[in-house]
């Protein structure tokens, strides 16, 4: 995986305020946030904000991303379609540990409509204080890029 400490942020009209709530608090942590928006309220389609920001993580642009919208489904599905990319909607921050521990995550999507702003800040904070477990781990994430027997 890249290590360059570079996140990328994206999500559609609904959830451009916590976006960039989540910024400012990732930038006070040290990493480097690349935000591709949008940036104004006009109702948007989530799947090219989800795209764009998988395609920055896919090719090692990005370390990790972070991606938001209504309910953070439909925005995760997009992503997912990406190579490379594994992404998992978090409401918890034991779901936001154990995406990185044992399925390696490089996004997080949450639902601007789901979870409020505190939580939502401690489910990234989760997501990016843990460490991929590796092991028996690694071999199933293997999996999902790869064949499945
Ligand atoms: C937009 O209204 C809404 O559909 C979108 O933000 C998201 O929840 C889709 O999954």
């Amino acid at each position: 995986m890249t290590v360059n400490k570079r996140i990328v942020l994206s999500s559609d009209h609904a959830a451009i305020e916590l976006r960039q709530t989540i910024a400012k608090h990732i930038a006070e942590l040290g990493w480097e946030v690349v935000d591709i928006g949008p940036t104004t309220p006009e109702s948007t389609h989530y799947p090219k904000h989800g795209k764009a920001a998988a395609l920055q993580v896919a090719s090692g642009d990005c370390q990790f991303g972070i991606i938001l919208c209504g309910t953070g489904q439909g925005i995760m599905m997009a992503a997912n379609k990406v190579a490379g990319i594994r992404c998992g909607v978090c409401s918890d921050t034991f779901s936001a540990r154990m995406i990185r521990a044992h399925n390696d995550a490089n996004m997080l999507s949450i639902g601007v409509r789901v979870v409020g702003e505190g939580l939502a800040l401690d489910i990234v904070d989760a997501f990016l204080a843990t460490d991929f477990e590796g092991g028996r781990h690694a071999t199933r994430v293997d999996m999902i890029e790869g064949p499945s027997e």
